[in-house]
């Protein structure tokens, strides 16, 4: 019988099969210590030379890194540690020996592995990371449908800017000219709304930005989430009500993946347990002064600023209300028409801005006024504006970065081991 290794539990004493690979393999001559991984876990696999046929420890004895096996045996439980599983081999299958595997237990600078990135992800710390990606993901969908959202994905060609016009990689279509990858697809969801209430969308996004950072990909997936009838404010609950639960699922059901990428898990408790803290960006600012930052008003959060702002906060932070100015053209303002009803979410333990979200601009004259402040284009947004001309309603959003989630989760210095295959200024290869 084929089991997966996760499953070992359930086979103790039974004989069963296990597909996978040889990780790694040391052999005393007279019995070989298979590591095996087939996607589900990892388990160490013994093989007796006197317990097997000649022709089969003659097999494990050519056996190299990364060859797939096929091992029958007994699963046994580890003689000293709790919850771990051994197989005591009998035979041995192969699908194919492998050749030389450039990529050792050693380590690689990071070039190497990049440039091998479709071998790398084989490696123990990117499985984990791998897995961790998938549960976020679906820990999003989770808890948005429990809130009432539905999924409608947005297009990837689009004729507008989003997130301003300097990012966007244009690309030639037809006979129409330059079309753009989307920066976001928020706008899309916004039209949405007025269908179906509450929407998400998933999906790659693209930005034109020379960061060469920790946190910056040319190619990222973004989830864009919009409400009708939501304002400014519970637009943040929103955002820290899916944190929280994104958190929880990471915990209970990641203990294997975050105990590989040896991530501290009572920081990760606190998050889940505690509310999150909440600062204008006025407020910010003041922090970030006494707290030795040269940051003045009206500019941008950098990286560092993010790092001291969050340093000794067990908990996300939102920084609210924002200079109107240094902000998207979309965004609500309150009364004083300066500040923009929005937020950025910073995570904690360096994880930098994890979320951005606002209100939205609901009135016609306001966010045609807006668009032409901005030189764009009034005949590309006028589906855009009709949604203000046909029962607009007050509405809200944000967008979270998936890789900025997986991350911070995982721990991982560097963005682009959060992305199976990354696309960075320098690199769209492999
Ligand atoms: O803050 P941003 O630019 O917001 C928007 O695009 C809004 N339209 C979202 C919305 O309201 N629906 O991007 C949202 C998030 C950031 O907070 C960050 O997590 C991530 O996307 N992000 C990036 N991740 C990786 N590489 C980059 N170059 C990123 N730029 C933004
Ligand atoms: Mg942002």
């Amino acid at each position: 019988m084929n089991i997966f290794i996760d499953q070992a539990s359930q086979f103790t004493d039974k004989t069963v099969t296990i597909r996978g690979w040889i990780y790694n393999m040391r052999s005393s001559g007279s019995i070989a210590f298979l590591q095996v991984r087939d996607g589900s876990g990892f388990m160490q696999a013994v093989v007796s030379k006197s317990e097997v046929e000649e022709s089969i420890w003659n097999i494990v004895e050519g056996l190299t890194q990364e060859s797939s096996v096929k091992l029958t045996g007994k699963i046994t439980r580890h003689p000293k540690q709790d919850d771990v599983f051994e197989m005591q081999v009998e035979s041995v299958g192969v699908f194919q020996k492998s050749e030389e595997y450039p990529i050792s237990l050693k380590d690689h600078g990071p070039d190497f592995l990049l440039d091998n990135r479709h071998l790398w992800l084989r490696s123990k710390k990117q499985w984990a990371i791998l897995r961790l990606r998938d549960v976020i993901t679906t820990a999003i969908s989770e808890y948005l449908h429990q809130e009432n959202f539905i999924r409608v994905d947005s297009p990837v060609f689009t004729p507008n800017a989003c997130e301003g016009t300097t990012t966007l990689f244009p690309v030639p279509y037809f006979d129409l000219g330059d079309v753009y990858l989307t920066q976001s697809g928020q706008l899309y969801a916004e039209a949405a709304i007025a269908s179906v209430g509450r929407c998400y969308d998933f999906g790659p996004v693209f930005r034109a930005e020379k960061s060469k950072t920790k946190r910056h990909l040319t190619e990222f997936w973004m989830m864009d989430a919009e409400s009708a009838f939501v304002e400014h404010e519970e637009n943040m609950d929103i955002q820290e009500g899916l944190v929280k639960h994104i958190v929880a699922k990471v915990l209970s059901s990641c203990k294997k993946e975050l105990d590989i990428l040896e991530r501290n898990t009572e920081t990760l408790q606190k998050i889940v347990d505690k509310p999150f803290v909440r600062y204008t960006y006025t407020e910010a600012i003041q922090k970030l002064n006494e707290l030795g930052s040269d940051i003045k008003y009206g500019e941008d959060l950098g990286n560092d600023d993010e790092g001291m702002l969050t340093k000794d906060s067990d908990v996300p932070i939102f920084v609210e209300r924002w200079p109107a100015e240094i902000k998207p053209f979309y965004m609500k303002r309150d009364e004083t028409g300066k500040i923009a009803l929005n937020n950025d979410l910073i995570a904690t333990e360096g994880g930098g801005e994890i979320a951005g979200g606002s209100q939205r601009e609901d009135n016609y004259e306001e966010l045609l006024k807006r668009i032409k402040e901005e030189d764009l284009s009034e005949e590309d947004f006028a589906w855009y504006l009709d949604l203000r001309k046909y029962g607009s309603v007050p509405h809200s959003g944000f967008g979270f970065g998936l890789e900025r989630l997986v991350r911070w989760m995982s721990g991982v210095q560097h963005v682009r081991e959060c992305i199976p295959f990354p696309r960075v200024v320098n690199r769209v290869k492999p």
